[in-house]
């Protein structure tokens, strides 16, 4: 079996849900169930033998040397984190145990498992760490996007946390020889998508009939990639990467903030129509920039398709097109992530009107 954390976070639910539907290979998913984390996203795994859910943190050495040992994975896919980086403006402690200190024991505890295998299952073994474009800092208009070489300038606090927890990784390779791999991939959307990401956000309010806050001037530009590609990326480095290295995962799809909410707004007038035949996009808004926001993210994923075959099954347009569908399909699972705690993060966010 393989042990994913964080499996039942947005990126680490559509992981083990595609897994288990290319392959009758076990998942032991541990996660600590924070706010972003949501077994409803595993609901059609209910009654599946090939899916043990265990609720606990990453870093609870403990439980982690207990897991390992019992269940004998013959892999781990390390998704848990804190992942937004406005929460991580507002309290960045979190983010240092969770993101640092959580992937330090988790590394501690997979070298001293990884110590106990014999020859043929040490030569098999794999730590694959996800991680994100972010560590690289922002860059400028025209300069050439991030390749793996690229030198780490991260901006805030989470990409801060996701850069200590890179290195860390980097040298339990170096340093003990623990087979890892890490990806760094650009932004992520598509279904299961906490709305307090820009994406499900938009979606959220709009419908919902809420203003749709741009950040700034809204020029800034991210590099989208549909959550199953990403999903698929992580499968083929896990099959097939080079032990020690990092691979850059994007989408070739670099947007402005202000077209990726311009798109939604159209699909969306498309697709479920506001009553007075407006479209959503008179509900845009403009509010005061994230202090310290990257201009702009771009992904190189060369490496990765040339060395391991890898590209995107979806463009922008089909894979934003599936997404609107998704939670126009899903309003059930919105209403009940948005209820309690999210409500009081929109109120700090945006003011309490907003909530
Ligand atoms: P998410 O916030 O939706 O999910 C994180 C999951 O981790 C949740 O289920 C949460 O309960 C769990 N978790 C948090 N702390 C934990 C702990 N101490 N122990 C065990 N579980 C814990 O995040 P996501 O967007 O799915 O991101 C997953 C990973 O991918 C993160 O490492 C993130 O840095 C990385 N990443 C995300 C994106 C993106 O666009 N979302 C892009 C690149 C990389
Ligand atoms: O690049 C990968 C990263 O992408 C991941 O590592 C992070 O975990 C993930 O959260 C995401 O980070 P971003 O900060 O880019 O994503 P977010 O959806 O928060 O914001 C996308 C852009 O939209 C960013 O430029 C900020 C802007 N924005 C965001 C929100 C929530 C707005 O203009 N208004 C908003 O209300």
């Amino acid at each position: 079996m393989i042990l994913v954390t964080g499996g039942a976070g947005f990126i680490g639910s559509n992981f083990v849900l595609d897994w288990l539907a290319q392959s009758d290979e076990p998942v032991l998913n541990l996660d600590a169930l924070t706010y972003a984390g949501n077994l409803e996203n595993l609901a059609s795994l209910a009654g599946d033998a090939r899916h043990v859910f265990v609720h606990g943190s990453i870093a609870d050495a403990d439980l982690l040397a207990r897991l390992l040992a019992e269940h004998q994975p013959r892999a781990v896919v390390n998704f848990a984190a804190e992942s937004h980086v406005d929460r991580s403006i507002h309290g960045p402690e979190d983010f240092i145990q969770t993101n640092i200190v959580g992937t330090f024991r988790l590394l501690e505890a997979v070298r001293a498992y990884y110590a106990t295998l014999a020859d043929v299952e040490r030569e098999a073994f794999r730590f694959l760490h996800v991680s994100t474009d972010e560590v690289y800092g922002s860059l400028e208009k025209d300069a050439p996007a991030f390749s793996e070489t690229h030198r780490y300038e991260p901006n805030s606090p989470y990409s801060a946390s996701k850069a200590a927890s890179d290195h860390l990784v980097r040298a339990y390779h170096h340093t003990y020889g623990l087979p890892v791999l890490t990806t760094n991939c650009s932004n992520n959307y598509g279904p299961f998508h906490f709305p307090e990401k820009l994406i499900p956000l938009v979606i959220h309010n709009a419908l919902a009939g809420k203003p749709l806050p741009i950040y700034g001037d809204g020029q800034q530009i991210r590099d989208w990639l549909y959550v199953k590609d990403h999903c698929s990326a992580i499968r083929r480095v896990l099959a097939a990467g080079r032990l020690g290295e990092v691979y850059n995962v994007g989408g070739w799809n670099e947007k402005a903030n202000l077209e990726v909410v311009h798109t939604l707004c159209d699909l969306l007038d498309e697709l479920s129509p506001r009553a007075d035949g407006q479209s959503y996009r008179c509900q845009i808004t403009y509010v005061a920039d994230r202090p310290g926001h990257d201009r702009r993210y771009a992904i190189d994923a060369r490496k990765l398709e040339q060395e391991l075959g890898w590209k995107p099954a979806e463009t922008f347009s089909t894979g934003m097109r599936k997404t609107v569908r998704w939670y126009l399909d899903h309003p059930q699972w919105v209403a009940n992530v948005t209820s309690g705690s999210y409500r009081d993060w929109v109120g700090q966010q945006y003011g309490a009107d907003k909530a």
